[in-house]
This record gives structure tokens, C-alpha cells and sequence, in this order.
């Protein structure tokens, strides 16, 4: 492998800012996408097509024929978060720097590194006897809606023998996982109308309704201290892991006071106690607060009641949970919640439903047995926290859609100095090569 070639290659993916939820962005998406488009004719697809191309482009192709090989489907994402807040950034998000065998970007890890991997790992070292179907979207990081009603169209493209998702990572260094769930997701916009305007905080204040406070007392109400979310119904379908998977998790070389240490970085954990950490991020629904908006934020001193205030808010969700149920919940809970005197909306901006996976399908142990080989240890079955929405539509088609991928927990995925360690780069190109020919050779 011409390593200098391959990061001078990943690093020009990298320089492209395809931050898909921003509309200045739309013409580096299309250039994302053109860069795949690009990769994927070099390994020679005869059929790569711009699809559902509303917005940003999902990026298909067809790999050369192989009479009588299994099919295997590559999906991956070419967009990538906004990098604010970029002060914050050692170097800036999209000039690509290696660091200590670290290339630090926006995307690095989350997921131009990993879609780069499963690429390079193809043309390695000769071609895998595998029909390669690509699947490398452009909307993922904001709902993934256009893939979603694509699948729904054209359910046949994913009719394949496998499907490999790498958009992941190990649960440690050295200890590379397949996930048998993702969390779904439910972000909204809560907003609190108070009054008609705002209003002098002198002439009216101690009589008139104040649009922050009464947001910030229905959020909490929404969400208890203890960490327990208070929306009707909300955990009726959640069930707690069996006895043995919790066992299995106590095996992982996880410890929840190195967690808060060395990547929470606070002065304390917080949610709901009796659960176990892995419990609380794996297996347990959520209720965040992105952001909140309205009033006076600006410089100085104003003395306003604001009458006007929203929240950016998501929900987590596990298995069982479905999307369209629980917006239904959130809906009915803020219309309890709120008091008569203001008016209080929710506005659903994007969601995806939870998916599990089982493991009983012969391609995992083609996956253990490659990293087995190239790092002599196999893949552990852990879960994850965060959610790719389009994964349940994949399983749809019926073929096992495998969770994996080479990133490492301490990432920082969205955050200021995403990166890639190098090594797990160099090494998952020689695990996914190795999976491609042991996939090829088993049918
Ligand atoms: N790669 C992540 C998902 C992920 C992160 C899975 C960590 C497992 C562990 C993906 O790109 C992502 O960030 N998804 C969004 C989806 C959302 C915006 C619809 C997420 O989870 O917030
Ligand atoms: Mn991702
Ligand atoms: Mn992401």
C-alpha cells in the first residue's frame, strides 16, 4: 500500500466542507459526491448514478460482474456536521492535518475516513471475487430522508447477500465490535408564545407571563432531575437487556470512571442511577436539550420579557420505541404540560426509528474472522448509541446489514478535533480486504 498516496487521497475528500444541513454548503455536497462518483468509476462500476437528487445526491454503483459471487452492498455517508464552534479547532475542520498518527477533519472518523476505507480496501491488493453495490449518501447527518424514500421506491437495491455499514467504532483500542442495535431518533422544536410582543420588564414584570421561564419549567417538567423522562407512555415498550448481555457488557474493557474522566470530561455523571453507564448510553432512551432560542442575548443589557421561546430538543430511542408513536407522546405531553395562559407548539424536524440486529447470519464470522486475523482479536457484540436512520429500511430487504466500523470511542464525532488514528485506517483497509475475499470465496 502506497500509504502517502492514500492520505494525500483521503485528505482532498476531506478538504471538501460537505456540511449537508447548511444551504451555503449545497455545492460542496454535489462536489462530495462528485469525489465518489469519481472513486467508484475507478474501481470500475459501470453504472454509478446520481439518485433522489432533491437535495444532496445519494451516490449508487454497480461493481464489475461476478458470475456466481455473493452480492455485497457498501453503504457509507459523505456529508459530514457543521465544525462550529471552530475556535475551538487546533487546525481548521476542512485542512486536513496529521498529528502523533492522528489526521485530524471534519469527517475524519464520521465518515469520509471509514467510507474511504471500504473503498481502498477493494483494489488493495487485486479484486475480491464479490459484486459490489455502493450505496454512499449525502443527507445522513440530518435524516437521511431522501435514501428513505428511495428504498421505499426501489426496494430491490437492496436485495444483496450482505450489507456492510461502517460508520462506527471499536468499543476500545484493539477491540473491534459489531452493534446488534442503534438508538432511533426524534428532534423537534418546542416553542413557547407568552404575549404578543415583548414587553418592558419594569412596567409589566411581576404580573405578565415570561416565554423563557415558562419554557424552561416545561422542560423541566418534561425531564425530571432524576433524569427520568415524564412523557406518558414514553417507556411502555422499552425492556431491559437479558441477564447475559449485561454480563457481557461487564466484560468490555469499559470503566464508567475513566468515561467521565478521559471523555466525558466533567465533574459528574448524571441520568438514571440504578442503570449502569453502558445501560444509560446502549439501551436506555433519551430527552437532550440542543439549544435554546428567543429573548435578549446580544451584548450588554436589556430589560425585556421575551415573549417568544423555542427549544431544539431530541429524544433517543430504543427498541421497541417507534417514531411516529412517540411524537405523538412528545406532542400530547407538551400540550399537558404547558399552562393555559401561553401557547406552546411542537414542530418535528427529522427522526429515524430504532434498529436491531441479529448476529446469526454467516457474514458476522467472516467479519470476526478477518479482524481476528489482521488484529488477533475478533469482533465483541456491543450496541450503539447514536442512529443512522436509513439501517432499519436496509434490514427491510431482508439481507443482515453488518454494524462495524474502525473508529475509536475517543473520536470526538461532531465535535472540535474530530480524528482518525492512522493505524485504525491502515488496519481496516486490510480487515475489510480480507472480508471482501473471505465473503468471495464462501459461496
Ligand atoms: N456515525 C453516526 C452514528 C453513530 C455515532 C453511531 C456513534 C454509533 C456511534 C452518524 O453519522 C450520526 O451522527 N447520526 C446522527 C443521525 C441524526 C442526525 C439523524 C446522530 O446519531 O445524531
Ligand atoms: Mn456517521
Ligand atoms: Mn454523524
Amino acid at each position: 500500500m502506497d500509504r502517502d498516496r492514500l492520505l494525500r487521497e483521503l485528505s482532498e475528500f476531506l478538504r471538501i466542507p460537505s456540511v449537508s444541513t447548511l444551504p451555503a454548503h449545497d455545492d460542496d455536497c454535489r462536489a462530495a459526491a462528485e469525489w465518489v462518483a469519481a472513486e467508484l468509476r475507478r474501481l470500475g462500476c459501470s453504472d454509478v448514478a446520481f439518485l433522489g437528487s432533491e437535495k444532496h445526491p445519494v451516490v449508487w454503483g454497480v461493481g464489475p460482474r461476478v458470475p456466481g459471487a455473493p452480492t455485497l452492498l457498501l453503504y457509507g455517508h459523505y456529508d459530514v456536521q457543521p465544525p462550529d464552534p471552530l475556535d475551538e479547532w487546533t487546525t481548521p475542520p476542512f485542512e486536513p492535518a496529521v498529528r502523533d498518527g492522528r489526521l485530524y477533519a471534519r469527517g475524519a472518523a464520521d465518515d469520509k475516513g471509514q467510507v474511504f476505507c471500504l473503498l481502498k480496501a477493494i483494489d488493495a491488493n487485486g479484486r475480491p471475487p464479490v459484486n459490489f453495490r455502493f450505496l454512499i449518501e449525502g443527507e445522513e447527518e440530518f435524516g437521511s430522508k431522501v435514501l428513505f424514500d428511495l428504498l421505499k421506491r426501489e426496494p430491490q437495491r437492496t436485495k444483496v447477500d450482505v450489507a456492510l455499514v461502517a460508520d462506527m467504532s471499536y468499543v476500545a483500542p484493539g477491540w473491534p465490535a459489531v452493534y446488534t442495535t442503534l438508538r432511533g431518533l426524534c428532534y423537534a422544536e418546542i416553542t413557547v408564545r407568552s404575549a404578543k410582543s415583548d414587553l418592558h420588564s419594569g412596567e409589566y414584570g411581576g404580573a405578565a407571563p415570561n416565554a423563557h421561564e415558562e419554557l424552561a419549567r416545561l422542560l423541566g417538567r418534561l425531564k425530571g432531575e432524576d433524569g427520568r423522562i415524564n412523557i406518558p407512555g414514553f417507556y411502555g415498550p422499552v425492556k431491559r437487556p437479558s441477564k447475559a448481555e449485561l454480563a457481557a457488557w461487564k466484560r468490555l474493557p469499559f470503566k464508567e470512571k475513566e468515561f467521565l474522566a478521559k471523555r466525558v470530561q466533567a465533574k459528574g455523571l448524571t441520568g438514571l442511577k440504578k442503570y449502569s453507564v453502558l445501560e444509560r448510553l446502549w439501551a436506555l432512551p433519551t430527552f437532550e436539550i440542543h439549544g435554546i432560542l428567543g429573548g435578549f442575548t446580544g451584548q450588554g443589557a436589556k430589560t425585556v420579557i421575551p415573549a417568544e421561546a423555542t427549544a431544539k430538543v431530541s429524544l433517543r430511542l430504543v427498541p421497541n420505541q417507534k417514531l411516529k408513536t412517540v411524537q405523538r407522546q412528545v406532542a400530547a405531553a407538551v400540550k399537558r404540560f404547558a399552562p393555559t395562559h401561553v401557547t406552546a407548539t411542537v414542530k418535528f424536524l427529522h427522526g429515524a426509528d430504532p434498529a436491531q440486529i441479529r448476529l446469526n447470519d454467516p457474514a458476522f464470522k467472516l467479519l470476526d474472522q478477518a479482524f481476528r486475523e489482521v488484529l488477533g482479536r475478533g469482533t465483541v457484540p456491543a450496541r450503539a448509541g447514536g442512529s443512522i436512520p436509513v439501517v432499519p429500511a436496509l434490514a427491510a430487504g431482508g439481507a443482515p446489514v453488518i454494524l462495524t466500523g474502525i473508529g475509536l470511542p475517543d473520536d470526538r464525532l461532531h465535535a472540535p478535533d474530530e480524528k482518525l488514528d492512522l493505524k485504525q485506517l491502515w488496519d481496516g483497509i486490510e480487515v475489510f480486504k480480507r472480508f471482501y475475499e473471505l465473503l468471495g470465496a464462501s459461496r
